[in-house]
Parts: C-alpha cells; sequence; structure tokens
C-alpha cells in the first residue's frame, strides 16, 4: 500500500455518523502510521467553531487543517497560517469593498463575526431570495472590479471569497508541497463549498450519500470517472469511497 493525501470536509461528511466515525479514524490513523498517509481537514468553520467541534467529536490529530473555505491553511499544529497562502490570495482582495457592496441588499444577513475571516465576507441567505439576489450582487462586484467567487452552500451560506482562495486551490497548493500526485490525493465532500474539491478532476472525489442537491446537481452535470458518489452517508460512504479507489483493502 502506498501513502495517500486525504482531505476531507467536516460538517456532514467526516462527521454525522459517529460508528462509522470511529472506523475510518482506526483505518486513517493506521495507514499514516505504516505508509505517512497526511490527514488533512478542509473546513468552512474558522478557527474558533473548529475547536468548538473538536470538543464535541473524537477527530484525530490532522497533519494540516484548513480553515475558512480553504482560505487559512495551517500546518502541523501552527496558530500562524501558511503566509506564502496568505501572500497569494492577498492580490487584488479588497474586504472593505466587499462589504460596503454587500450593504445594498437586505436579504443578505451577516454571519457571526466569529466567521467573518481575512480572506472570507459571510451572510446567510435564504434559498428563497439567493435566486435574485446572486446574479444582482455577482454583477455588482464585477462592476467594482473585485475578483472575487461567491460560494453558497446547503441552501443558506453565502461565502464570499478570493477567486484564487477555495478547497480545491488549496488542495492544489498542498499537494505539491507534500509533492503527492493526483492519483494518489483523495477529496471528500458533501455540500456548494465542496465543489471546487472536485473541479479540477485530477484528484480521485468522493461526495457522501447524505450530499446537499446544488453538490449532486453540480455531479450531475459534470461527470468524471475520477469521482465516486457513495450509497452510505458521512464518514460510512467515506469507507465506502476509499475501498472503491484503492486506498484502503
Ligand atoms: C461553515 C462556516 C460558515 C460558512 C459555511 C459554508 O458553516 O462556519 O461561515 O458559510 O461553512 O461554507
Ligand atoms: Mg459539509
Amino acid at each position: 500500500m502506498k501513502p495517500f493525501l486525504f482531505l476531507t470536509d467536516l460538517d456532514n461528511t467526516l462527521v454525522g455518523d459517529d460508528e462509522a466515525l470511529e472506523e475510518l479514524n482506526r483505518h486513517l490513523s493506521q495507514h499514516r502510521e505504516q505508509y505517512g498517509t497526511k490527514i488533512v481537514y478542509v473546513t468552512g468553520r474558522s478557527p474558533i467553531l473548529y475547536q468548538e467541534l473538536k470538543t464535541e467529536q473524537h477527530l484525530l490529530e490532522p497533519d494540516v487543517l484548513v480553515v475558512s473555505v480553504g482560505t487559512e491553511i495551517y500546518r502541523d499544529g501552527s496558530q500562524t497560517p501558511d503566509p506564502a497562502w496568505v501572500e497569494q490570495l492577498s492580490h487584488k482582495w479588497d474586504r472593505e469593498l466587499i462589504v460596503a457592496t454587500t450593504a445594498h441588499f437586505s436579504d443578505l444577513v451577516p454571519q457571526p463575526p466569529s466567521e467573518q475571516r481575512p480572506f472570507k465576507v459571510s451572510y446567510f441567505l435564504s434559498g428563497e431570495a439567493a435566486v435574485e439576489v446572486l446574479p444582482q450582487l455577482e454583477d455588482l462586484l464585477e462592476e467594482r472590479q473585485l475578483d472575487v467567487k461567491l460560494v453558497y452552500s446547503s441552501g443558506k451560506d453565502l461565502d464570499i471569497l478570493p477567486r484564487g482562495g477555495n478547497k480545491g486551490t488549496a488542495t492544489a497548493f498542498l499537494r505539491q508541497q507534500f509533492q503527492m500526485p493526483p492519483e494518489q490525493t483523495v477529496v471528500c465532500g458533501d455540500s456548494g463549498n465542496d465543489v471546487a474539491f472536485f473541479q479540477s478532476g485530477e484528484e480521485r472525489g468522493i461526495i457522501v450519500g447524505n450530499a446537499q442537491p446544488e453538490l449532486l446537481k453540480w455531479h450531475y452535470a459534470n461527470p468524471s470517472i475520477n469521482r465516486y458518489l457513495a450509497k452510505a452517508d458521512c464518514a460510512g460512504g467515506i469507507l465506502e469511497g476509499l475501498k472503491h479507489f484503492g486506498f484502503l483493502e
């Protein structure tokens, strides 16, 4: 067996079925010990909400923690975000102008202060309002020459991110650092902010059985043999996918 680079979303992907999570944890920690497999958590949560989840769930200590939808990378338990990644995202990012632009839309309800991050501006937005608001907001941001991406997840969360800062670009950055080829890299997710994980189509992708409609819609519109849609939910679906791709026996 060869080492692989394992990247997974947390909420409703890794976490959500405690029993399956225990089983997956056993497999992953053994693989890490025996073959040097790397475990990376890639979540929409801020560092604060990640710490909160850690007190509620049995999570392994990851080799790398990526929070705020790919915009902050922490290696080996460090408290300082990877400076090269910060530098890369800083270009053309104007947080104040983004916030001023969103003020034109009364349907956008700011998420708590903990979820407002250096490279992430987040709101709650209902699915109903999103249909009208998202294209209008996108146009206005573009008019103001803001090089950003709108990411809508789970019918309620809107994140505004630098165009180059998402789960997919963070994966590519780490793959290069670990010198891991795409066929030895696997990404797992369940919702809209995970689309970027699967977008390059080079890595092996696992979508858990309980995925959100927005991700499933994208999945069916962009077929790839490198992507596996699991039958089981959460960690059970990850285990199923890891076996499908031959990462686990
Ligand atoms: C997490 C974050 C939230 C974000 C959402 C979707 O729930 O806490 O800020 O909007 O993920 O990315
Ligand atoms: Mg999720």
